[in-house]
This record gives structure tokens, sequence and C-alpha cells, in this order.
């Protein structure tokens, strides 16, 4: 089996596992190893019947456990070595039951949410036949533009590790041979997160100091985690695609890191070589991608369907053939598929339970962030009033998010999960703006309304048709007439709340300032209307913080929380005065600082930066006690820890969650460091005027860095360490590693 104690099989097992493979292995011929190096996609059963005769080791998802048993059912009995097959599907944020998307996840800032969402996806998906999904997606993402941020766990290195790892012990479980795990895949392997411009499937190019810090980190934590597969990213890493960089596939992640499962490509990706301009033709692709340690296609290009490859032996050597066909038969044993490759169709879950919904429901009120809170106008009490519900996603069942499975319960809205949530509201729904075009007659019938109401909702956001693959955008503000929607409402003076539902950072600029209430609701799932409606009346009390930084204009991106300092970082206290540009100043008023990093015509720094959010209680923290100020490389490197201790305190009047961030700050260092690390997080929820101590250790994988030549360095000086509930909140301390 793949690596990790998780997923770690008995002795004995293993033992008949190497007989099994090398058994089959023994009397395969070239074909029919090659073909089970594939996984292959037709949507239509007989058709996805004739590639499994041809031998094929994998498919897609045929939509049921009677499809897939019928699958599983030609390949033992109609194929001369009746291997069954690897099923494979992408359950990301739900198979029946929606969770939020993973970046809302992220948010929560609790892994057990991601890890609960993959033990009940795995069950779901493994219950119809499904035993490999293609998550989780841990490219740290940076760049809000690139549509799949809204798949991964943020811009943050450490947080993708942490949720990356959270799932893959969810859809594995504690042996992939029980009947509800299935085969995870941490993908894209590597630095797709950092496509130029943002632009899906764009040129990477990548310092090995930064592959290595940014980029490879949650994969390293992905294989320590037992993760069974890993995918190929389709773009090019610093010239060579993924699909073909040896030194990615098989130095870094199969010799240095020992990773034992399956390297899969992605859709495709192999095909997409010669557009690369790096294969002449698909031998060609493929004979490079197995000779650089892919050992699964995804597409289903290796063998056609009369069993006949493209592929010479001249062109691979055998020996990387058998090394991949082990790696294939190995997973397919370790998941008891040679035992009992069929389910029982009378026990398909084909719909949601109680218990998955409450923890959907759960999941999404973890996720949502408080942006902004004047005068505590949320929570909402729910005595009677008049409350005028308005925006495109009043009326929306826009909420299961990128990944939405066509099969998958479908979510309710937002004015239906009001009306349960608060009865005794007189809820009045409008459009205000449909999502991608202005109406001056809807928004003028909003602002009539208005005055007729005591509060005003605003349900804006991007659909999530706009997010996930392919969904690059330049723009990242409101769509449509939404901004001239939430200015038009503030200005009848009534008190209101915008709530956002968007798979990505947006640009808030134009209206954020005359908002006094903004929660941030993510596209969250089957349970988010009933999450949202519940966090507006402060039955659940908002305590997520952002994984990404939200920009002030989308030209200031790529913009994250871990930069350089530069050479000459600028003054963060600077801003621009509102009537800075009416005088033709055009800049902040640290003009005077002329020869700084920013931009002339921007305030400094995000709109709102990494990690923050708030609550409708407040914390406090006491002095952090750091168990030694100093401490010699060599005793870090033997393993001690410095731990530190803080308390944190529920000071408000509400039960609520606090999430507290450790970051470190390397003064000096043999290469730039970034002004903030963040190298541990924890969630607490505390009653009013509860305290608890919080504890933390720093090691030697917290302390150091990767160099341009792939060395992992911790270096003697001095480490700012910042704890506290954000990035501008934190109290500080040092300490120092001596030689
Ligand atoms: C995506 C992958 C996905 C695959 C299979 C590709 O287009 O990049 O993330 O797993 O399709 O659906």
């Amino acid at each position: 089996m793949a690596t990790g104690s998780k997923t770690a099989e008995r002795d004995d097992d293993v033992e008949s596992r190497e007989a099994v493979v090398e058994r089959l292995l023994a009397s395969m011929t070239w074909e029919q190893k090659l073909a089970q190096l594939q996984i292959g996609y037709r949507p239509r059963l007989e058709e996805a019947k004739e590639l499994v005769r041809a031998g094929i080791g994998g498919v897609f998802w045929p939509r049921s456990a009677a499809a897939a048993n019928e699958l599983q059912r030609a390949a033992v009995e109609e194929t001369p070595h009746g291997i069954p097959l690897l099923i494979g599907l992408d359950v990301i944020h739900g198979q029946r039951t929606t969770f939020p998307v993973p970046l809302a996840q992220a948010a929560s800032f609790e892994p057990g949410i991601a890890e609960t969402d993959a033990r009940i996806s795995a069950a779901e998906a493994a219950s119809g036949g499904v035993n490999w999904t293609f998550s989780p997606m841990i490219d740290v993402s940076r760049d809000p533009r690139w549509g799949r941020v809204v798949e991964g766990f943020g811009e943050d290195t450490r947080l993708n590790s942490v949720f990356g790892a959270a799932k893959i012990r969810g859809y594995q479980g504690d042996s992939l041979a029980d009947d509800n795990s299935i085969l995870a895949c941490a993908k894209h392997f590597v630095a797709y997160g950092q496509a130029e411009g943002g632009r899906d499937y764009n040129t990477v190019d990548v310092s090995v100091q930064r592959l290595r810090n940014i980029y490879l980190e949650p994969f390293r934590a992905a294989v320590d985690a037992g993760a069974a597969s890993v995918m190929a990213a389709f773009n090019t890493v610093s010239g060579r695609p993924a699909h073909v960089n040896e030194d990615l596939l098989t130095k870094i992640l199969k010799e240095e890191w020992g990773f034992e499962g399956v390297v899969v490509g992605d859709a495709d990706g192999v095909q997409n070589l010669m557009a690369h301009g790096v294969a002449t033709d698909i031998a060609d692709g493929l004979g490079q991608s197995f000779r650089a340690g892919l050992d699964v296609e995804m597409g289903g290009n290796v063998v056609d369907t009369d069993g006949n490859t493209p592929l010479s032996p001249a062109e691979v050597p055998l020996q990387r053939v058998d090394d991949a066909v082990r790696r294939v038969l190995r997973l397919k044993h370790s998941l008891g598929l040679f035992s009992n490759p069929y389910r029982d169709e009378a026990s398909e879950i084909l719909a949601p339970s109680g218990q998955s919904r409450a923890a959907a429901r759960h999941a999404a009120e973890k996720s949502i962030v408080l942006l902004k809170n004047e005068d505590a106008l949320l929570p909402l009490d729910p005595a009677p009033k008049r409350v005028l519900l308005v925006g495109p996603y009043a009326a929306s069942s826009d909420h299961l998010g990128a990944w939405v499975q066509s099969f998958a319960e479908p979510a309710g809205t937002l004015a239906e999960a009001i009306r349960a949530e608060c009865p005794d509201w007189s809820v009045t729904v409008m459009e205000g703006s449909p999502f991608f075009q202005s109406d001056p007659a809807l928004l003028d019938a909003a602002v009539a309304a208005a005055a007729e109401h005591d509060v005003v909702i605003v349900a804006a956001g991007e659909p999530s048709a706009l997010t996930g693959e392919a969904s690059s955008r330049s723009d990242l503000r409101l769509p449509g007439g939404q901004e001239a929607l939430i200015a038009a409402i503030a200005g009848t003076g009534k008190p209101f709340a915008v709530i956002l539902f968007n798979g990505r950072p947006l640009v808030t600029s134009a209206w954020i300032d005359l908002a006094p209430s903004v929660l941030e609701a993510w596209h969250l799932g089957l349970e988010g209307p009933a999450a949202v409606a519940r966090t507006l009346t402060g039955a659940a009390n908002p305590g997520g913080r952002l994984p990404m930084t939200f920009p002030r204009s989308s030209s200031q991106i790529p913009i994250y929380y871990d930069h350089e300092n530069t050479g000459r970082p600028a003054s963060i206290s600077a801003t621009l005065d509102e009537g800075d540009i009416d005088v033709g100043l055009m800049g902040p008023d640290n003009l005077g600082d002329v020869f700084t990093s920013k931009y002339k015509d921007l305030p400094l720094g995000p709109q709102f930066s990494f990690g923050h959010g708030l609550s409708y209680t407040t914390f406090s923290y006491g002095q952090p006690q750091l168990a030694t100020e100093e401490l010699p490389l060599e005793a870090l490197h033997s393993g001690t820890k410095v731990s530190l201790k803080i308390q944190l305190t529920n000071t408000g009047n509400r039960t609520g969650d606090e999430v507290t961030l450790l970051f470190i700050h390397d003064r000096t260092a043999s290469l730039a460091q970034p002004v903030r690390r963040l190298r541990a997080f924890t969630r607490t929820s505390l009653d009013p005027g509860q305290t608890k101590t919080l504890e933390f250790s720093l090691g030697w994988e917290d302390l150091g860095f990767w160099d341009n030549e792939g060395s992992y360095l911790v270096e003697a000086g001095e480490f700012d360490i910042y704890i506290g509930g954000g990035l501008d909140d934190t109290a500080h301390h040092v300490l120092r590693l001596t030689q």
C-alpha cells in the first residue's frame, strides 16, 4: 500500500499482496501491462465496457452501484487476468451531501471540518462503487483571478498542508480495505496555483526555493499522511510540463520522499504535451511521461479497444512499466478489490442523511467569516420586523459551489431559510439586480421598497459558474449591477448588511465603506442557506477567518501576507485619503516616501488580510510565555521543541470561537525571508468569561527554509514570534537560535 501509518497493512497482508502482484505481473503481456496504466472516460456504459474488455485498469464512475458492478464484472469475468477496476470520480466537497467549497472549509481554520467532509463523502461515493477520488487539491493559491482557488485551501502553505492531510485521512480512513474508504489523490503536482496572470493552464516559472518552500510542502505533507495517489499538473514548471518532469515525479516525489503510490496524469494531460510543444505525437508523449515517472494516464490513450498500444518496448524500459503496474495492482489489492470488487446495490447511498446534513450545517456555520460589523448591527434579533431581502442571491439556490455533482441533493434558497429561521419576520424578497446585467427598474423598485422595511439584507455574489476550472476572471468586482445595488441601498439610510456568496476573494473597494456589516458566506453547500440564516440571527456566531487576502484592486494581484520585505518596504501607515485623487495627488499620503515599494494610486496593503475575521463576541490574550528564549541549533535538530503558552479569554457576552495564529519571522537569513510565516493555528470555542491556556510548539521543521540548491536550512539568529488573532493583533517574542 501507499505510505503512512493510517493506511498501513499488516505484514501478512503485504506478503499476500506482493504474491498476487508478482504472479499477475509474470503472466502479463506488454499490452496487458500498459492497459492497466490508464483511466478512461466514456459516458456511455457500453463504450466504457468495451474499454474494460480491452483490459483498461481504471474508468470514471458510471453513475450507480449497479453500473459500477457491471463494469467490475466485465473486468473480472471477461478479461484474461480478471483484474478489478479502479473507479475514479472527483469527489471534491461532497457526493450526495455537499459541504462548503474547500476554500470556505479552509476559512474555518478547523481541519476536522475537512476530515468529516471527506469521511462522509467517501462513504457516500464508495457505496456507489467509487474507489478513487481526485481530491484534495492542495495547490497554494495566491492569485484570485485563477478560478480554481475555490478548490483548494488558500494562500498559505501550512494551511494547505494541514487541511490536505485531514482530507486524506478522511477519504482513506484507518484502512483502505474498509468499505467506506476510497483512495485520495493530492493534486495538482505542482505549482499550478502560480499560473501567470491567474489564467488557467498558463505557464509557471518558479525558483527552486519558492517551489520547495511554498508549493511542494503541502505535497510532502500529503505523502506523509499516506496519500495513495498524486496527480501531475497541466502546467509547465520552469519550461518542462509536469507530466514529463522527471525531477518532480521521480526524483523528488518517489525517490526523495519515498512515495509508493500512483502518479496519475490530469485529464488528457499527456495529449496536451503536443500543444505544449514538447511531444510530436501521443506515443512520444506517453513514452516521455512514463519514463519521467507517470504511472497512469488519464484519458485512455494508452491502449485502444482492441488492446493495441502505440508504445513499443523500445520507448519505455520494461522495469519502469513493471514498477507502474506494481503500484496500480498494489492499490487495487489494498482496497480489497481482489477479494470483492462489488458493492451491495441495495445499500447505495442516494440522498443525505440527517447526520450528514448536520455535519454539513456545522461545517457551513464554521466557514462563515464576519468581515465588518459596525455598531454591532449583526446579529439581528428574531423579534418581529420588516426585512427586505434583496439581491441576485436572495432567491437563488446556487449554493453548492464549483464541483457540484449533478446528482447531489439540491440546496434551497436564502429566502426559504430565513423564513424558516425567523417566522416572526415579515420578509420581502426582491432581485434588485440580475447577476450579470444592470436593471434600473429592479434597482428602483428595491430602493422604494427599502423605505417600507426596518432592515435590508443584500444577498450578493459571484455565481459558482464563474469559479472552478477554466474560470479565470480579470476583474474581481461583483458582476452585473450589484455594486450599484449596494450603493443605492446605502443611500436609503436604512440599516443594512451585505452577505457575499462567492468562491474567491472579491474586490469590494467600491462599496465596502458604505456597508455597515458584511458576512462572507462563500458557496457553503447544501446547508449553506440555513447556516447563513442562523448566523444572521446569532443562533450561530461567525468565527471563520480569511484563508486568502482580499485585494483592493485586481491590479494589486498577486498579493499575499507572507511576502518578502523588499529592500525598500513602504510604510504601512499610509492611506489614500478620499480627496487625494480629486486634488490631483493621485496616491496615498506617503508620497514623500518616494522610492519605496508601492502603487502610487492605491493605499498600502490589502482590503482584508489573510486571517481577518470578526465575531459577535470579543477575545483578549494574556502575555505569551516562551519556554526558552535561546536554544542551540543542535538541540533543535535533535528534536527539542520550543513551547509557547498563551491565555485566551472570551471577554464578550456570547459563546464564540477564536482562531489563534502563530507566525514567525526569521530576521536575518541567507535568503530573504517572508515578513510572516504561519506555523501553527488553532480554533477555540469559549463561553462568555471563560479562559483557556493554549499551547503551541515550534520545532526544526518550523524554523527553517529550503534554498535554491534544494537543501533545508535552519540558520542561527533571531526569530520574531507573533501570536494572536490575526496579522495586526499579535503579541511578539524573540527566540534566539545559537550555533
Ligand atoms: C482537472 C482535475 C480533475 C480531472 C478529472 C481535470 O480537468 O484538472 O482536477 O481531477 O479533470 O475530472
